[in-house]
């Protein structure tokens, strides 16, 4: 069965963005495993511990990346952008970026929680941007924001749930990854990736 991998871009205890996680993996269609992955562990980028070196959290990020079909975010904003959590966690997962890192080839998408009423998108944008130029394929969906969070997710002593407005939404982001990944996309991703490979190094 094909498996999609719900990240958590935070790593706050009661993290909003940790329960939407759980929420948007309860949103799969039939047919559909689910992972999840929390970033807690992932230290900051030291290009001192690459390859084999690397910290055992970190070679764990990129197998779970890999191994996925698809990759579904949710994240927070911090100051009009990706928080550097997940910015560190993208750049580990990059590595080696040659012949072939684990991005490549993976249709993702992605929500974000916050306490704001207006922002979130930029993160969103960010994400994406980095995704797609590392090979793999944001998937072209209108920006799924739950603005003003804390009164969209609740949780009544650990069962998390979502108001009904945003569960269409994230439920129509994770529907869209799934068609994503059931098109076969990835395979022409790859087939790029190593094409330009290719370019850069003969
Ligand atoms: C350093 C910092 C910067 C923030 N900047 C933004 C921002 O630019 N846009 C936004 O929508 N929320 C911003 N917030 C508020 C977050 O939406 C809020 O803290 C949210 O709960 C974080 O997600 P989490 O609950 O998953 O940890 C910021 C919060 C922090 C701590």
């Amino acid at each position: 069965m094909p498996t999609v991998l719900f990240i958590s871009g935070s790593i706050r205890r009661e993290s909003l963005n940790t329960k939407l996680s759980s929420i948007a993996g309860s949103l799969l269609p039939p047919g559909f495993d689910a992972a999840y992955l929390t970033l807690d562990e992932v230290p900051p980028y030291n290009g001192d511990f690459e390859g084999d070196k690397s910290p055992a959290s970190v070679i764990a990020l990129r197998a779970a990346i890999g191994d996925a079909d698809g990759v579904f975010w949710t994240v927070p904003e911090y100051n009009y952008g990706l928080p550097g959590v997940v910015k560190n966690a993208i750049d580990w997962a990059s590595r080696p970026i040659i012949p072939q890192n684990c991005v490549v080839g993976k249709p993702m998408n992605a929500a974000v929680a916050t306490t704001s009423s207006v922002n979130g998108v930029r993160s969103l944008a960010d994400l994406k941007r980095y995704w797609n130029l590392l090979g793999g394929i944001a998937v072209p969906t209108p920006d799924c924001v739950v603005n003003l969070a804390p009164t969209k997710i609740t949780d009544d002593d650990g069962r998390v749930s979502l108001a009904p407005d945003s569960t269409k939404m994230v439920r129509l982001a994770v529907e869209c990854l799934t068609r994503f990944i059931e098109s076969g996309i990835s395979s022409a991703l790859v087939d790029n990736w190593h094409a330009y490979v290719k370019a850069v190094t003969s």
